[in-house]
């Protein structure tokens, strides 16, 4: 089989599993299993192989910065080496996201944090890297459709709890993101923080 069939053959089994998630996750914020799919019309998600060479100063270099995922979910298949690390809310210290065999990863990313009014959060996440094995991992970006407008769910405001953002375009806000990311680090990318009602 061509790399490239593998990779599509892949990516299509992954996106079943993202709609089942979404289907999950709307379940649990009390709405109708199919409420998020009309997003997914024309959907934008990728997929990415990431190397990660081995570093022989580890402590002076990062994998991949600290970000949060743009899109709703990013399921990520990661090898046994480790690296990938999330911030933790309370204390703000990095832990090591363990790599279990057969098992994937799922972040939650800012779509979903928006949509949810905050019931669910996007997780802040890095990788560092390893000074002695290279390290493979694939992650698969799960993105609505560019045109759609990202904002809490209708159902799920009301007076009692307004809308914490305002709507944003998706393609907009991932194409800022995208570009911002490639500057240099003092540079804030775009956060939905930038939507924020306060
Ligand atoms: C990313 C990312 C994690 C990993 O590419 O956005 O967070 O384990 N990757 O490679
Ligand atoms: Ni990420």
């Amino acid at each position: 089989m061509l790399v490239r069939e593998v990779c599509q053959t892949y990516a299509r089994e992954v996106e079943k599993l993202g709609y089942k998630l979404l289907e999950l996750i709307s379940l649990s914020l009390g709405l109708p299993s199919n409420r998020l799919n009309g997003y997914f019309e024309d959907h934008t998600t990728m997929m990415r192989l990431n190397h990660y060479p081995p570093c022989p100063c580890p402590e002076l270099a990062l994998g991949v910065g600290r970000h949060k995922d743009a899109g709703a979910l990013t399921i990520v298949a990661q090898d046994d080496v480790g690296g990938l690390q999330v911030r933790r809310k309370s204390d703000e210290v990095w832990v090591p996201v363990k790599p279990t065999p057969n098992a994937l990863v799922i972040n939650v990313g800012d779509t979903i944090q928006v949509w949810s009014n905050e019931a669910y959060e996007s997780v802040e996440h890095r990788v560092v890297v390893n000074s002695e094995r290279e390290r493979f991992s694939i992650p698969v970006f799960f993105f609505p459709s560019h045109y759609v407008m990202v904002k809490p769910l209708e159902e799920l405001v009301n007076e009692g709890n307004p809308p914490k953002y305002k709507p944003y375009n998706f393609g907009k806000f991932f194409v800022a993101r995208n570009r911002s990311d490639y500057k240099k680090l003092e540079v804030q990318n775009i956060q939905i923080s930038y939507f924020k009602i306060i």
